[in-house]
């Protein structure tokens, strides 16, 4: 286990109700394709596939909200992938999760599909919207 697959798991924890294990981000930080970006109190995990890339996953300490790190990280990881010749980007969001809606919507999201019933929550399973975005070089 690295100690970044460590401190990423660790982070993650405390952004999310459902967060997942160690193992996973170590999974994920071996493979070439994924790409990770990280700030003192947040990170960004994304996937780039030839030239459309993913945000897996994105989290802020709670204690350390709305003080423009999400959308820090989201600028600087689109600017990397567009550099490495991704052209869209995409993501997927629960229906519920009025922050993360808002960043995105913020930062130039928008809808391109739903996935219905994708997120599991204790009163039944709700939708996931897919978002996208243009990547564009400076
Ligand atoms: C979603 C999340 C990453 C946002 O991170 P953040 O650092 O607080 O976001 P920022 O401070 O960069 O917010 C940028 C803009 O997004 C919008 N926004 C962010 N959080 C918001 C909230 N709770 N309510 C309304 N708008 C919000 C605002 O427009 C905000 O700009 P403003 O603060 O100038 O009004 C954070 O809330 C988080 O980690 N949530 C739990 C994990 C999660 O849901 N990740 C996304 C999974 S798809």
């Amino acid at each position: 286990m690295t100690e970044l697959a460590v401190a990423l798991a660790r982070l993650h924890a405390r952004a999310f109700a459902d967060p997942w294990p160690e193992d996973a981000f170590a999974q994920l930080l071996a493979q070439p394709t994924t790409r990770v970006h990280a700030a003192p109190h947040g990170f960004i995990l994304t996937r780039l596939t030839v030239d459309e890339a993913e945000i897996l996953t994105l989290a802020v300490d709670p204690e350390r909200r709305r003080a423009g790190i999400g959308r820090g990280l989201i600028d600087e990881a689109a600017a990397a992938l567009a550099a490495e010749g991704a052209t869209r980007l995409f993501l997927e969001v629960a229906v519920d999760n009025v922050a993360a809606r808002a960043l995105y919507a913020a930062t130039g999201f928008a809808e391109a599909g739903v996935r219905r019933g994708y997120y599991a929550r204790p009163g039944g399973a709700i939708d996931a919207l897919v978002l996208s975005r243009e990547l564009k070089l400076p």
